[in-house]
Formats: C-alpha cells, sequence, structure tokens
C-alpha cells in the first residue's frame, strides 16, 4: 500500500463524526433525563399510569385527579390526596422507568409542587424501597402553604437495587394537591440538578463528537403535526412543558411501549447545553410543515406554513441573538446569556415527494434572507437506492442546496458494497451528511437485529469511504443512538443501558475510533493505484494530523484470514515506532452486553518500524488504527 503523506486530497471537517440523538427507545425520559419518576405530573393516559394506591400502619384515604385545562392547558392535571385515618400513612407509589435504579451512598433529591387544603396539616414522608419493600432511604416534608409551592428534600440510599419504587405518602387527616412529584439523583452530568445521566453522557463526550443532532428522527415530524415536535414547548419552566405522547409510543404492535411520553424535561435549552459541554457543533432539525409520511403524511398547506419558519427563524435567534432581542433574551433568563454559535439547521427529517419541494424553498429563502451564514440540511428520505431519493438529490442539486441527508438503515452487504459510493461522486454540489445509518443483521428495525461485530465491522469499512471522500462528506452519525434494555422499539443501537449501567456496543467503538483519529487532512492510500475499498476484503482510509503531527491509518480486514499488510510512506518521514488500536472479534457474530460490556473493545500496542515502511499481519475481521508521528 502507498500513502503519499504530504500529499493532501481533502481536509477533513471538524464535524466529521458527530452524534444523532433522537428520543427513541427511552433515550431521554427513562434514560439520558435522569428523572427516576414516571409521569410526574399526571398527564399520561390514564393520569395515574406508573402510581399506584399504597397505605400502611392503619392509615386510609383516597386519590382524586383533577382537571384544570382552562387554567394550565399546558399541565392541566393534578392529584389531591386525602387522609382519612388520623394515624398511618396513605400514599401513591411510583414504579419508574421499568424500576427506579437507586445506588448505595448515593443522594436523592425529591421535590414536589404542592398545596395544602384548609385546616389540613398533612406531612408527607417519602421513601425509596425494594420489591420486598424493604426501605433503602427515605425523609419527611412538611408543606406548610395554602399555594402551591415547590418542596424538596434530599436523602441517601444504603443499598444498589436495580428495580426501586419511590413510596410518597402523606399522614394526618386532611387533603393535599400534589403535582410535579420528582425525584434525581444528585450526581448528574456536571452535577447540575435535575441533569443527565453522567455515564451516559460520558459516553458522549468520550467520543469527541464533532455535532449532535437532535431532536431526531421522526419525532420531529409526529405521527400528524399536532404531535410534531415544538422546540418552544420544550423550554422554561419544566411544569409549564406540555407532555406529548411519545411518537414511537406504539409504533411496533408486537413491542409496544404505552407508557412512553416526552415530559421536554430534556429540552432546546438542555440540548445546546449539552453540546456545548462535549464540544459538539449544535444541529437542531426542525418540522418542515410535514408529519411523518410513514404515518399520516399530513402537510401544511403552503399559505399556512408562517408559523413553522417563524419557529425555525425564532430558534436562530435563540441560540445566536444578542441579549437585546426578544428571544436571545429568553437564553440569557434561562442561564446562558453568550449565544450557542449555531450554524447548522435541518429542515425536516426524513422528507421526500412533491410536498418537499415546495415548503423546503419558502424555508430556505427566509432563513438565508435573514441568516446568510447559515448552512441547511436538507432530507433525501430513508431509501438510499431508490428512484425518490436520486431525484431529490438531483432537485437539490440544482438548487443549491448545502447540505442533503442521507439514511441508510442496511444489510453488512450492503454497507461494504458501498465503501466506494462517493468515489465518484459530483463535487460540485450539495455536502454529504451521512445522518443516519446502522448495518442491520436481520432486516430494517427488526426486533431480532443485533449490534453483532459484522455489522460494526462492515460500518467500519464503509467509514473509509466517508472518509476518502471527505471534500463531499462533511458529516456522519450512526443511528439509533441509545436504548433501554427493557423499554427499546427499534435495534440496532449504539449504547445499551439499564438503569444503574450502559455499554458501547462494537459499533459505538467504530464510532469512537473514527472520530478521536478523524485526523485533519485526507492523503492517498492506494494498493496498486487504486483506492482501497474491497480487493481481498481489504478497506482502508488514511489521514494525516496537523495538530498531532501524526499519520493515521484506518485498515479494515473483513475476510476471515489474516492478511500481511505493508504501507510505504512517501512524503514525509516516519519516527520509528507507532501505535496499534485494533478492535475485533473471531466472532462475526459476538456482541457486547451490560454483563461484557468491553468484550470487544479496542486494544491498543506499540509496533516498531523500519525506515518509512510499517509492515503488519493483520487479524481477520478487525479494525485496525494505526497512529505514527511524522518526524
Ligand atoms: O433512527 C430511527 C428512525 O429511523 C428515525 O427516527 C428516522 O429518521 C428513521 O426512519
Amino acid at each position: 500500500y502507498i500513502i503519499k503523506a504530504d500529499s493532501v486530497k481533502a481536509h477533513v471537517q471538524p464535524t466529521m463524526y458527530g452524534i444523532f440523538f433522537e428520543d427513541i427507545n427511552m433515550a431521554a425520559d427513562g434514560g439520558l433525563y435522569a428523572e427516576l419518576v414516571k409521569n410526574r405530573s399526571f398527564e399520561f393516559f390514564p393520569s395515574l399510569m406508573g402510581w399506584t394506591e399504597v397505605k400502611k400502619d392503619g392509615g386510609e384515604g383516597s386519590v382524586e385527579v383533577i382537571d384544570r385545562s382552562k387554567e394550565r392547558p399546558e399541565n392541566p392535571h393534578f392529584v389531591t390526596l386525602t387522609v382519612k385515618s388520623n394515624s398511618g400513612y396513605y400514599g401513591l407509589a411510583n414504579e419508574g422507568f421499568r424500576g427506579i435504579g437507586v445506588k448505595k451512598d448515593e443522594t436523592y433529591s425529591f421535590s414536589v409542587i404542592a398545596r395544602q387544603h384548609a385546616d389540613s396539616k398533612i406531612e408527607l414522608h417519602v421513601e425509596l424501597a425494594d420489591a420486598n419493600g424493604t426501605v433503602l432511604g427515605h425523609a419527611d416534608l412538611k408543606p406548610g402553604n395554602q399555594d402551591w409551592e415547590k418542596y424538596n428534600v434530599k436523602f441517601k440510599s444504603n443499598a444498589t437495587v436495580q428495580k426501586a419504587h419511590l413510596n410518597v405518602y402523606a399522614k394526618n387527616a386532611g387533603a393535599i394537591d400534589l403535582d410535579m412529584v420528582s425525584l434525581f439523583p444528585e450526581h448528574t452530568w456536571k452535577n447540575r440538578p435535575g441533569g443527565l445521566r453522567a455515564d451516559l453522557v460520558q459516553k458522549l463526550a468520550d467520543m469527541k463528537p464533532g455535532f449532535l443532532r437532535f431532536p431526531g428522527g421522526c419525532i420531529v415530524e409526529g405521527r400528524d403535526l399536532a404531535t410534531r415536535y415544538q422546540w418552544k414547548k420544550t423550554i422554561g419552566d419544566i411544569d409549564k412543558r406540555e407532555n406529548l405522547i411519545n411518537r414511537w409510543n406504539t409504533e411496533f404492535k408486537h413491542r409496544p411501549t404505552p407508557d412512553y411520553y416526552q415530559s421536554f424535561g430534556l429540552g432546546f435549552m438542555e440540548y445546546f447545553q449539552l453540546a456545548e459541554d462535549i464540544g459538539a457543533e449544535p444541529l437542531p432539525i426542525l418540522n418542515c410543515g410535514m408529519a411523518c409520511q410513514f404515518n399520516t403524511g399530513q402537510t401544511v398547506p403552503l399559505d399556512q406554513l408562517d408559523p413553522y419558519v417563524q419557529d425555525a427563524l425564532d430558534l436562530i435567534e435563540f441560540a445566536n441573538g444578542s441579549t437585546d432581542t426578544k428571544w436571545g433574551n429568553l437564553r440569557a433568563q434561562l442561564g446562558h446569556p453568550v449565544p450557542f454559535n449555531l450554524k447548522m439547521m435541518g429542515i425536516g427529517n426524513e422528507q421526500w415527494g412533491d410536498n418537499y419541494i415546495p415548503r423546503w424553498k419558502i424555508f430556505i429563502k427566509a432563513i438565508k434572507d435573514k441568516y446568510p451564514y447559515m448552512k441547511l440540511v436538507s432530507s433525501l428520505g430513508p431509501d438510499p437506492d431508490g428512484e425518490k431519493f436520486n431525484f431529490l438529490n438531483n432537485t437539490f442539486r440544482g438548487l443549491n442546496a448545502d447540505i442533503l441527508d442521507e439514511h441508510y438503515y442496511r444489510s453488512p452487504q450492503w454497507f461494504l458494497d458501498n465503501s466506494k459510493r462517493y468515489d465518484n461522486y459530483d463535487r460540485k454540489g450539495p455536502k454529504i451528511f451521512a445522518g443516519e445509518y446502522a448495518a442491520q443483521s436481520v432486516g430494517i428495525a427488526s426486533p431480532d437485529n443485533k449490534n453483532n461485530w459484522q455489522c460494526a465491522l462492515s460500518e467500519a469499512a464503509f467509514m473509509t469511504g466517508l472518509e476518502r471522500n471527505a471534500d463531499v462528506v462533511n458529516m456522519a452519525s450512526y443511528a439509533p443512538l441509545f436504548a433501554h434494555v427493557d423499554g427499546w422499539q427499534w435495534t440496532p443501537d449504539e449504547i445499551w443501558f439499564d438503569n444503574l449501567r450502559s455499554y458501547g456496543t462494537p459499533n459505538y467503538y467504530v464510532q469512537e475510533l473514527y472520530s478521536l483519529y478523524k485526523g485533519t487532512d485526507v492523503v492517498p492510500l492506494k494498493l496498486n493505484n487504486q483506492a482501497v475499498s474491497g480487493q481481498n476484503g481489504v478497506y482502508a482510509s488514511a489521514v494525516t494530523d496537523s495538530k498531532t503531527h501524526e499519520l493515521i491509518i484506518k485498515f479494515i480486514n473483513s475476510g476471515k484470514v489474516s492478511q500481511s499488510a505493508g504501507f510505504v510512506i512517501k512524503g514525509k518521514k516516519l519516527k520509528s515506532t507507532a501505535t496499534l488500536i485494533t478492535l475485533r472479534s473471531d466472532d462475526l457474530t459476538a456482541v457486547n452486553s451490560l454483563d461484557k460490556p468491553t468484550s470487544i473493545s479496542p486494544v491498543q500496542r506499540t509496533i516498531q518500524l523500519s525506515g518509512n515502511k510499517i509492515s503488519l499481519t493483520v487479524k481477520p475481521y478487525s479494525m485496525n488504527v494505526i497512529r505514527v508521528k511524522l518526524s
């Protein structure tokens, strides 16, 4: 293999490898958003979903759900607990999201918005308990006010339990109103109160992602327009964020999740903050006046599109505007006076066809007129080899689109076959965002799909083609990102978790290796003057990194026999040692798991070089990253 280390073919964009976040598979509520109480504001249907009546020591009472939709349309329900006994405890238990995961010695912060009825002196006693009823930690509260007020109390758990529950007891005869019943671990990402699950964010931060795309995915579109994602409803006080039935709630009839709602505790402010925390460029995707074309496919008449377009313009002002602007000022009030420096936005998720283009044109004109610097992402739909996809590609090319969002959920073989996809792509038109992709071991979104090594290896091979063509492919992200082992709708997924633990799949490690070692400049790597893209089952690409002064080679052996690989490096001198990072398994069906989270994970060793040559025996079924300092 000949590498011309001084011949730059393309620059690798800092945004090249990023993250696609969607609230699917309990990625937000029950996942990244660390709230432990399910249905905290009684907005699910039925209103007491996730809650059961509990009594102890002879306590008696009743619970009533009150509807105040006229007064508080965005948070219409609360409960009244009436205690009828003078002794004992009466109340509600919350089951959490597939249980509440608690850790020994962790501090938990309970809060509730409560209103004491006249002449009542109800006291609250809250406790975490395991399945046998053993109390793990508890605290007492005396809500004194007859107007709504927020009360907080903290307590520790004395044990680690995967599926605990929360009892909220009232004592003393009388009545009290409760809303926003909440429990968070004190240890969250950056220890922000009401924040995000630290282990999950850490996995994202470890990837050093170039961008964070949010909030989806199909949930951007909604099943119908009424249930589309509306960012303005996801910011500010959490008790004023209107809940929504998650679009994935009953998507798959054989594994419905009727308790899947969006509380929007993870809303747009949190997404921007997350992107900033992990050093990723924010990439919001907005509804373009079309509901999901796999569902109702509703469209807004063109003459009624204004509010949708206004949402996009206002979002840019919210992210970037000075504090003198309406939306920039709101951002400051929410705690972030400094702009988020938004540079990109997506118009529609997986849209296609005749309805998309006229709406797309209106959005593009309005945004570019006001914010010419914004790069806009346009959807090509979900069928990467289909006619509509090509039609849209040509159309958008003619309309000078900035970035085209391609999605590929295909077989491992498709990924191997498509490593040359961009080799002869038209360089003059829009850039490519490989916005959602994942090899499917069985079929698209089949419940039997596995995050196995065969899939990850095929993605690694495919990605050599993305990297080789970094002049046209500017961004790429695996999808979906997260899945709760007891609450998923779609598989495969990049990171799996339960209530306490999480693990990166082999696919995660492929993404991480590309992202960490993306380099700054693509240099030619050739065999017999050809790009290395499937010869003898080998796929390879090379970059240099002007910051670390390294040459970085990605070399994927997709075959079942070892390969002798000799690299001759031209144009630059190498230091005498290199680092070889290998990700591999002999078994293509191998997976990682909660119990064996790093079965397939990068292993690093030093190799000696002779002059400007690198000679290696490359293991079967392996992804290899060779990093060598240039002298
Ligand atoms: O990633 C899961 C879904 O796949 C996304 O929501 C959608 O964009 C695609 O169809």
